[in-house]
């Protein structure tokens, strides 16, 4: 019975992975969520038999180790499949580095977002790593963004969402790290980009002038995107192209950064 824990399940894209993976009735698979009682779809997904939903924040370690602790007890101690999901943009996604409201806002703003987007996933990562090396499988899925890929940032010339993707190649780091660490062991530790999907993190600014500068970005993609590229994808889509991606990759892989078409193109 393959085994999955979705780190950041709430909603969006990790709701998503959690009902496509518990779709198949052989697969078990563990739901974090801070809030699951405020997660009305999760709750709903978590009557499957094959689900089971769990309270942890993901920058808590004491949370993150009783939910391990939980998963041991279900499946005798082993898990095959970790997916670090949950992040954040940030409240001020729209300033760039040098336009923030003062220091102080642009401080703990980056606090904030490293606290989730880094530390979210390389805590969930230790806390589940002794279960992960008595699984068959061994891997490893962290959720990132073209936005963290460095020279697409410079050839669109995205000066937003900065501690956002500031944090998200710091995540692609921590992959590597831990691929280096675990070469020659059976893993596959791999970062991943979902491309640009319908959820709430792409929902729409409020202030006017905000609003200019999603047009502003939407143009930039546009000189990027494929020919058959029409916006934003479902969930769906996004998800089912990242688990086949998943379901490709080995040892070999490891340490990787890919897009949910499984190569370096992000939309
Ligand atoms: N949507 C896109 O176009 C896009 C593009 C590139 C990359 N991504 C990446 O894809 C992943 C999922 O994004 P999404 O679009 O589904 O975003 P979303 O709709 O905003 O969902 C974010 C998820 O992360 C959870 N989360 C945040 N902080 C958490 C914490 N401290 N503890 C536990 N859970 C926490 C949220 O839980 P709560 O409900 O409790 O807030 C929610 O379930 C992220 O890593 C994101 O960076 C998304």
């Amino acid at each position: 019975m393959p085994s999955y824990v979705v780190a950041g399940a709430s909603r969006g894209i990790g709701l998503e992975f959690v009902s496509q993976l518990s779709s198949k009735s052989d697969n078990v698979v563990f739901a974090l969520a801070r809030n699951p009682y405020g997660a009305k779809d999760l709750l709903a997904l978590g009557s499957r038999a094959n689900v089971h939903v769990l309270k942890a924040d993901i920058t808590d370690p004491a949370a993150l180790k009783a939910a391990a602790d939980t998963v041991a007890k279900v499946t005798g101690g082993a898990l095959d499949v970790l997916i670090n999901n949950g992040a954040i943009m940030g409240e001020l996604k729209w300033a760039a580095l040098d336009d923030f409201p003062s220091e102080d806002a642009l401080v703990a703003e980056f606090r904030t977002v490293f606290d989730t987007n880094v530390l979210g996933a390389i805590l969930p990562t230790n806390a589940f790593l002794p279960l992960l090396k008595k699984g068959a499988v061994k891997k490893v899925l962290t959720l990132s963004t073209g936005l963290a890929d460095p020279a697409t940032v410079l050839h669109l010339g995205h000066k937003y969402a900065t501690a956002y993707s500031i944090t998200k190649v710091g995540v692609e780091m921590a992959n590597i790290k831990y691929a280096v660490k675990y070469k020659d062991a059976g893993f596959t530790f791999l970062t991943i980009s979902p491309g640009l999907v319908k959820t709430d993190m792409n929902s729409l600014p409020e202030k006017p002038e905000d609003l200019a500068k999603v047009q502003e970005v939407f143009g930039q993609f546009a000189t990027v995107a494929p020919p058959n590229f029409t916006g934003p994808i479902s969930p769906e889509e996004s998800v089912s192209a990242m688990l086949a991606v998943l379901e490709k990759v080995t040892p070999e892989d490891s340490g990787k950064f890919l897009s949910h078409h499984g190569d370096r193109n992000w939309l």
